[in-house]
């Protein structure tokens, strides 16, 4: 059944809500505090959305996790029937530290149209905007994806930017990309950011290559699917642990999960709002008496693009709901 409602005009409440909650938080160096600040304005939030959503991706398993836990029903209860994927903060320990690119962010889909990541923590990830779509191939070498990007936006390779996780796991793949003379944009952390960055308006990088947590493969896949860009996945275990998992329970590393493994389906929403300054999104800024929030909001189905600014004014936002804003 077709969704006629644009529920991402529903969902940045949510995350206006986490980020205006959470975003206190900057440089306080609790990570544990800032999350939990997110997590609740988050859930309170999302019981107003009218949907009956189930949450697929989440903060963990019920014992560890009392809200938005993973098999966890939110929503209003009316409404379709919906797989929903948060990420309260993405980017925690930017926050924490007070460093830039804090995302609050929320996608939902069709119920039964999001991976289920399945436990394996991480993945290999390559992205690209709608520009860039269908000249990729996570399988071919790192040259090869480099050179094809940059051959199909018309620039040369030099004028190229890589978006990649600094970790010390990417040392092969850092060297393997300076060999091409792309330039490289290192980041610490919010590869969610990274991955939709690439498909949007004067995007400040061209791709996004390297391994991060699985779950923003799929928040990632939800953005690029409304904007018409591409990802490609792989599982990578992390441990013997998770290899032995893997391969117990026969699961193909091989496997290339596309951006419809991912994410099934039209009806798509995602919707995001920058905690900490960032390139993707401005960050919350406070005033005395309320606060201003910056959103992005999607849906797949039309592929509209909004970008919100919202003031928001402790006074008025207490008579009509029950957070504790200020
Ligand atoms: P959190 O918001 O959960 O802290 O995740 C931040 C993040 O940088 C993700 O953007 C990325 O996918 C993942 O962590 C990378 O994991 P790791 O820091 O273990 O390399």
């Amino acid at each position: 059944m077709r969704i006629e409602r644009n529920l991402a005009m529903d969902l940045v409440r949510t995350t206006e809500a986490a980020a205006l909650r959470c975003a206190r938080w900057m440089g306080r160096g609790d990570k544990i505090g800032a999350d939990q600040a997110a997590v609740d304005a988050m859930r309170m939030s999302l019981d107003s959305v009218p949907m009956n959503g189930v949450v697929v991706i989440g903060e963990g398993e019920k014992d560890e996790a009392p809200m938005l836990y993973t098999g966890e029903h939110v929503g209003s209860g009316d409404g379709p029937e919906m797989d929903i994927a948060v990420d309260p903060v993405e980017g925690t320990t930017l926050l924490a530290e007070g460093m830039p690119g804090a995302i609050a962010v929320v996608a939902v889909a069709e119920r039964g149209s999001l991976y289920n990541w399945d436990g394996f923590a991480y993945m290999d990830k390559l992205a690209v905007g709608e520009r860039a779509r269908g000249v990729i191939d996570i399988n071919a070498p790192v040259a090869y994806n480099v050179r094809a990007v940059a051959r199909t936006l018309g620039k040369q390779i030099e004028d190229l930017t890589v978006v990649v996780l600094d970790r010390p796991r990417h040392k092969d793949l850092i060297r393997q990309i300076r060999e091409t003379g792309a330039r490289i944009k290192l980041i610490l952390h919010g590869d969610v950011s990274a991955g939709v960055m690439t498909a949007i308006d004067n995007p400040p990088a061209d791709m996004l290559m390297g391994i991060g947590g699985a779950p923003e493969a799929v928040i990632t896949a939800c953005a690029l699917k409304c904007t018409g860009g591409e990802i490609q996945c792989r599982i990578w275990p992390r441990n013997d642990e998770e290899r032995q998992m893997a391969a117990e329970r026969e699961v193909d590393l091989k496997r290339v999960f596309r951006i419809n493994d991912l994410v099934r389906g039209e009806d798509v929403f995602f919707a995001a709002t920058g905690i900490t300054s960032g390139e993707f999104l401005h960050g919350t800024e406070y005033f005395g008496g309320g606060a201003r929030t910056h959103s992005v909001v999607m849906r797949a189905r039309s592929g509209t693009v909004r970008y919100i600014s919202a003031t928001h004014r402790w006074d008025k936002l207490m008579r009509i709901s029950n957070m504790p804003y200020a």
